[in-house]
């Protein structure tokens, strides 16, 4: 081509050739004009503020996961990807004290995991009892209802968290065969104590659930010891690793129940089965499924490694030791806290009423503006009662207490509204 274009050229022709080659050119694309021209905002470049993030999630991820996410691609069916998979799976497994075979990780965020843990435990017509103390029993009971599942409701006040007993007579009045309940309830701040729990579930012919996204690493969830049966969690809040990746296991009992499903779940991206295949949970060849977000995975499996090198027991101190520290600032700058049993406080998000006088929002972004830190209002019913002040993970640390008390404090003495 080249030699040709040269013998052209020095014949003298390469000005006609050109010209005619874009001429012919030209004409194609006007036949075909664009309808959408290239976006300005897209001309420039992308623009991504420092923020400290103490919200509910996500938090702010350390150096090492950062790079992590920036590293060169990989295949997913790459003999080192898998090997990476496996890491997780252990990291998982770790994370959540459990020796189950069924886990892995799911390529999405919390909603993800906790949409797989419904879907492929549930059948049209299955009894599902739902533990309601904030948001996350409501959006898992629109979840299982939207599968088709008769879902019944144990309700309590947000800000409190169930008794045995109380659970054990929604098992008895309503036979589900899944119990569902929070273990970190982060629109609420409330913790739920999870012991006996799985005993009591199984003494009346039931799986137990449990959503641990805000509370996996800040906080004891022991699944196999609990006899939990499903657990679920995210990769942005106490992992400090970007969402996109959710951890998910599953025990003997509850795999059994999917393996003996009478109908296909139906999601085929989220099916158990096809997963497992996937991330080598069976005696299965490794079978291709989708294409895993590799660079999620990477930063994921750093998130997992930093867990098992600091220990679970040294974390979920740090986190008791930062949330009883800022707990005490709040009440020191006159703040009254929404969990009122000192034990039942969440200690990876916390809750605090919002003084009278005070508008929420105009705290929120107060703080944004002129400290450069992310809090965060309400959820649910706790919308426009409280402030929700995320210590997750890498960024749960003294001083970032202190940098948000005093934001608080400032905050506080600029945003008070004129009472009429
Ligand atoms: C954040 C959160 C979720 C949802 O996770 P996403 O990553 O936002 O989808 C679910 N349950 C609890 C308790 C959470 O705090
Ligand atoms: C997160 O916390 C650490 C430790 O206090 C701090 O070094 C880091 O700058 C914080 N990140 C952000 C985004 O503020």
């Amino acid at each position: 081509m080249s030699t040709l274009l040269l013998a052209l050229q020095a014949a003298g022709w390469s000005r006609v050739l050109l010209c005619s080659v874009s001429t012919q050119c030209y004409r194609t694309m006007s036949s075909q004009k664009l309808l959408v021209s290239p976006p300005p905002p897209l001309l420039q470049p992308l623009s991504v503020p420092d923020r400290l993030l103490l919200g509910p999630g996500p938090s702010n991820p350390p150096p090492r996961i950062l790079s992590a996410g920036g590293r060169q691609l990989i295949g997913h069916m790459h003999k080192e990807m898998i090997q990476i998979m496996d890491e997780i799976k252990l990291g998982i497994q770790y994370a959540f004290q459990t020796k189950n075979p069924l886990t892995l990780a799911v390529s999405g965020t919390g909603h993800c995991a906790m949409e797989a843990a419904v879907l492929n435990m549930v059948e049209q017509g299955d009894k599902v009892l739902v533990a309601v103390n904030g948001f996350w029993g409501e959006r898992v009971t629109d979840i299982a209802k939207r599968l088709g599942a008769e879902v019944h409701q144990l309700v309590k006040n947000p800000g409190e968290y169930f008794t045995l007993e109380e659970i054990e007579k929604g098992l008895i009045q309503y036979a589900p065969f899944l119990f569902f309940i929070t273990h970190g309830e982060s629109s609420t701040g409330v913790v739920q104590p999870l012991d006996g729990l799985g005993e009591l579930c199984h003494r009346y012919n039931c799986l137990l659930l449990v959503d641990a996204v805000a509370s996996l690493g800040g906080t004891p969830v022991l699944m196999d010891q609990q006899g939990i049966d499903i657990l679920y969690s995210g990769s942005q809040k106490v992992l400090s690793a970007p969402p996109g990746a959710s951890p998910i296991s599953f025990s003997n009992r509850a795999r059994k129940k999917i393996y003996n499903r009478k109908t296909k779940p139906s999601s085929f991206y989220l099916d158990m089965e096809e997963l497992a295949k996937y991330w080598g949970c069976d005696d299965n060849p490794r079978k291709y499924h989708h294409t895993a977000p590799i660079n999620t995975f990477f930063c994921l499996r750093e998130a997992l490694a930093a867990l098992a090198e600091k220990g679970l027991e040294n974390s979920w101190k740090l986190h008791k030791e930062n949330s009883l520290y800022l707990c005490e600032g709040l009440q020191k700058l006159g703040l009254k806290l929404f969990v009122k049993e000192p034990d039942a406080r969440l200690p990876t998000v916390n809750t605090v009423f919002i003084p009278e006088g005070y508008d929420w929002k105009e705290i929120t972004e107060y703080i944004m503006k002129n400290h450069g830190i992310e809090v965060s209002g309400g959820l649910g019913a706790s919308a426009g009662k409280v402030l929700r002040i995320g210590l997750m993970g890498y960024n749960s640390t003294k001083f970032n207490v202190d940098r948000v008390l005093r934001a608080l404090e400032d905050a506080l003495q600029h945003c008070l509204k004129n009472k009429l």
